[in-house]
């Protein structure tokens, strides 16, 4: 007899899912599939709106990672319009980016995925999560909370609120920093500044080498990887060129309004994902034993494409994390130590723009006409490379709209590692609820944001209607 083994709901991530599992008569793994059960569908019901209100209403799409909607939005408004936002207004942004990434990467660590290590694999579920750490660690947890509310506080101060912005404009930033602000924001800096210190320490010494094996051969798969970079080569987070890298480690570089030159999205009726792939490689594929043009975002990603961080703490934990694995670096679950180096560039870059004096000058924005053109925006979001596309008629309303985002990308890549882990973990029939969490380990590395990610809709629904008889043999099956 086969069997059907579904995790639903996928927990600890962003956004819900679910996953099935396939066994065959040995009660081997034949097939797997990560179903993202929502629709957000943005980019139709955008259409027809006026371009300059997009920064606002993209930060409906999720909120957890509303900064990273609103900064790709306005710097997609910015080409749309034609104009460059004044440096002041371009630092503003990027100092929120920084900010909303160590508030990001916080969560992620210690809240969602931090507990599998902490606790352990096998730990009861229970106890699996945030209120075991706390247990476990609570002057830890306590910090961590305590810093977490700090970065929400910070953006405040900087945009007049955290969650669902509406600071950053087209043509730049609407709320110049003022001087008694920007001192009490440096002090919080520094506090994160420590926090993120102490993060990577802590997970050096008491969760990776622990964890040296599961980390070894869970979820491993091989591709290329998409980040951003500055023109030297840097690692950048808000603006920069896109950098494509083969698993080899070969790499090509392009300016990110020619994605659809290196990028094309392939569709599969049973998901609201598209799956984005390296169109030079031809055709797409993400079966295991033959890949084809399958590439990763995220924060390995981006640690494998730059070259060098040009903050010192950050780029030294690169040179040591990359004397362990290499470059590229593909065991999946490196994307955690990855997000612990982000942590600390992003601390050292919070503090690197609060001390430009420049930061608290009052040009911060340009004007803007409306016209008809086409305009493209991106940022990296925590969860990847994040593009939002629009065209505009001579009023500036929007005729088209597209958005890649970052969990996207990841979509295939998901789906691959998903499947490897539960090939490599669920053996001759055997499994419990420590396995089948390893399964979602895999999907946890990747820090998925399925909010976000779910905006294709053709008019069709991603359903599938299968009929079984009384002796469960499929007779009949309805797809649209
Ligand atoms: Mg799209
Ligand atoms: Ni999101």
């Amino acid at each position: 007899m086969t069997k059907t083994l579904v995790i639903q709901p996928v927990s600890r991530i962003e956004g819900h899912a679910k996953v099935t599992i396939q066994l065959d008569e040995a009660g081997n793994v034949q097939d797997t599939r990560v179903n993202v059960i929502e629709l957000r569908g943005f980019e139709k019901f955008c259409v027809g709106r006026p371009v300059e209100e997009m920064p606002r209403i993209v930060t409906r799409i999720c909120g957890v990672c509303p900064w990273s909607h609103h900064l790709a939005s306005s710097k997609a408004c910015d080409a749309v319009f034609g104009v460059e936002p004044p440096p002041t207004g371009r630092k503003l942004r990027e100092l929120c980016n920084s900010v909303a990434y160590m508030e990001e990467h916080i969560l992620h660590f210690f809240i969602l995925a931090g507990a599998d290590f902490v606790m352990g694999p096998d730990a009861d579920p229970a106890t699996r999560n945030i209120i075991g750490i706390i247990g476990k660690y609570p002057d830890v947890a306590t910090r961590v909370v305590k810093v977490r509310h700090m970065c929400a506080k910070m953006l405040e101060v900087l945009a007049g609120k955290a969650i669902h912005p509406d600071a950053s404009v087209p043509g730049g930033f609407s709320k110049p920093l003022l001087a008694p602000e920007r001192d009490q924001l440096r002090k919080m800096a520094d506090e994160c500044l420590e926090l993120a210190k102490f993060a990577i320490d802590f997970a050096k010494k008491n969760i990776f080498p622990q964890y040296l094996d599961v980390v070894k051969s869970l979820g491993v798969i091989e591709t290329g990887f998409l980040g951003t970079v500055k023109d030297d080569g840097a690692l950048d987070l808000y603006d920069g060129k896109l950098r494509l890298m083969s698993k080899d480690g070969t790499f090509a570089d392009f300016p990110y309004d020619k994605y659809t030159d290196y990028i094309s999205e392939h569709i599969e009726p049973w998901s609201y994902l598209k799956f984005p792939y390296d169109k030079r490689a031809g055709k797409f594929s993400m079966e295991l034993d033959s890949p084809n043009g399958i590439y990763r975002t995220n924060t390995l990603a981006r640690i494998n494409v730059c070259d060098f961080i040009d903050t010192p703490l950050a780029q030294a934990e690169l040179e040591e994390f990359r004397n362990n694995f290499g470059r590229p670096a593909q065991l999946t679950l490196l994307y955690h130590w990855a997000r612990l180096i982000e942590l600390l560039y992003n601390a050292e870059n919070a503090i690197r723009l609060l001390d430009d004096p420049k930061i608290t000058n009052f040009e911060t924005r340009r004007k803007v006409e409306p016209r008809a053109a086409h305009g493209i925006g991106c940022v990296e979001a925590p969860r990847g490379t994040l593009i939002h596309d629009y065209t505009t008629d001579a009023n500036g309303i929007l005729t088209d709209v597209n958005l890649i985002v970052g969990t996207t990308h990841n979509n295939a890549p998901i789906n691959m590692s998903v499947k490897q882990a539960a090939k490599a973990v669920i053996k001759d029939g055997r499994y419990d609820q420590g396995i089948l969490n390893r399964v979602e380990m895999a999907i946890r590395a990747y820090d998925p944001c399925l909010s976000c990610a779910t905006h294709k809709f053709d008019g069709t629904l991603a359903v599938r209607i299968d009929i079984y008889n009384h002796d469960g043999r499929l007779i009949d099956s309805m797809a649209n």
